[in-house]
């Protein structure tokens, strides 16, 4: 027997009436199907069933084998395969389980099935036109899905969003972005097209919840093996400056490793969330939160530790992801600890930064890395085209990248510019 392929099944597709339907109306996907139903005696289903799983009707709620009135079980066979009771008994007698049918009865039965019983994108497809893309991938955000639409859905949008509401039991929202994220706090202007308009959700991740309204901050459900990938590198012994914080998806879990964290965000609901989230988890590690801008926070919270540092201090991180423009505020670093007078450096490296940007270039490596270094301008300390990773692509030709290097001691007791190099009260450095 030849294996079905169901993204061809005809006879058991929602009714051709139902498409370019833009109100939904569910009773048009009711239908009527004659299938081959074969009848066996109960201790027979296991080992037939074996064979004929896949050669039988395959839907969303609906039981494949059926209890009889005469307690017999009823195998219902797929009708693209077996469109009448002969076709079915001349396939099923060339088959090596053939024997296991000689007391087998084949009826033909009518099979009632409806909207029920497709999956959402298999009522989405019979629904667009043929033309017009299927919606496959969206993000869950707590109850809320949340999709980006082509123009070509639009007219279509609240059928689109009512039935990916009826299909996924764990959503009560479903919004469409509608403009590009490139507000300054990030969040996303949306519309609502179907259920609750209640944007407050929570959110898990890294073993933490997240509550936030997300009309009002940003979240993406995209970043969380990112997040995890740094969180990883997190140990009790680290401090972490978490520049653009959000509501905290690598700040919380740092802290619950029992990092020391500072955390900052610049817009006040994120950071109301940050706030909440960082107690709601009942981190181990010690934090503050702040709610300012990034370059004032490297000048003031980020300065004020590194001066403080102490031997016990493994590593500092700095997280930049606000990759738009995060690379602008590298240059902050650069003599940062100038005016201080007894600042002994600790003995590691420097300072490890993660910072995100774009890139629309193919070698994004040698693209990032010199704008870095453009901005940084001081050669000892110059970033390399290895130490950018692509995290994802983000649309056609465009990528998110991160930065991963270090700031050396010495290029923060040194301001330096590009064409020059200016040393004031230059600070003595450990040997
Ligand atoms: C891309 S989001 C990243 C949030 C979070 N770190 C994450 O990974 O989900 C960037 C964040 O930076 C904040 N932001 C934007 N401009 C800022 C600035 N100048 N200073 C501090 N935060 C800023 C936004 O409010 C937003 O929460």
């Amino acid at each position: 027997m030849t294996r079905r392929d169901t993204s061809k099944s005809r006879m058991l597709s929602p009714p051709s009436e139902v498409k370019g339907m833009q109100c939904l109306d569910r009773s048009a996907f009711r239908k009527k199907v004659d299938v081959v139903s074969l009848a066996v005696e109960e201790n027979k289903v296991g080992a037939l069933n074996r064979h004929l799983r896949k050669h039988t009707v395959c839907m969303r709620n609906l039981k494949n084998i059926r209890v009889d009135t005469d307690g017999r079980r009823c195998f219902l066979l797929h009708p693209d395969i077996f469109s009448s009771v002969d076709e079915a008994k001349e396939i099923l007698s060339k088959t090596e389980f053939s024997e296991m049918l000689n007391e087998a009865e084949y009826r033909l039965v009518e099979l009632n099935i409806g909207y029920e019983n497709w999956t959402a994108e298999e009522v989405l497809r019979a629904v667009l036109p043929d033309e017009v893309p299927n919606v496959t991938g969206f993000s869950v955000i707590g109850h809320v899905a949340h999709l980006n639409l082509k123009e070509a859905h639009f007219s279509y949008k609240h059928l689109i969003g009512q039935v990916l509401l009826d299909k996924h039991k764990n959503l009560r929202s479903v919004v469409n972005k509608t403009d590009s994220i490139d507000n300054t706090y990030r969040n996303f202007v949306m519309e609502l097209l179907a259920g609750v308009d209640d944007m407050n959700v929570i959110a898990k991740e890294n073993g933490c919840s997240f509550k936030f309204d997300f009309s009002k901050v940003y979240w993406n459900s995209r970043l969380a093996t990112e997040h995890e990938r740094i969180i990883s590198e997190v140990t009790p012994d680290t401090i972490v400056f978490d520049a653009f914080a959000g509501v905290g998806p690598f700040s919380v879990p740092s802290a619950k490793k029992g990092a020391t964290v500072y955390a900052n965000d610049l817009n006040p609901n994120s950071y109301e969330a940050l706030c909440s989230n960082m107690k709601s988890n009942k981190v181990k590690g010690e934090y503050q939160t702040f709610n300012m801008d990034g370059r004032n926070f490297i000048s003031t919270i980020v300065k004020e530790q590194l001066l403080h540092a102490t031997e016990s201090v493994k590593q500092h991180i700095v997280i930049m992801n606000l990759p738009a423009t995060a690379i602008r505020f590298l240059d902050s670093f650069v003599g940062l600890l100038n005016d201080a007078r007894d600042f002994q450096a600790p003995k590691t490296k420097g300072i490890q930064i993660f910072c995100y940007c774009f890139s629309n270039e193919a070698d994004y490596g040698e693209d990032v890395a010199s704008r870095i270094n453009g901005v940084l301008c001081v050669d000892s300390n110059s970033v390399t085209s290895s130490q950018c990773r692509r995290v994802r692509n983000v649309a056609p030709n465009k990528d998110m990248i991160c930065a991963q290097f270090y700031i050396k001691w010495n290029t923060m007791v040194e301001l330096k510019t590009s064409d020059d190099v200016i040393e004031k009260k230059r600070p003595k450095l450990a040997s």
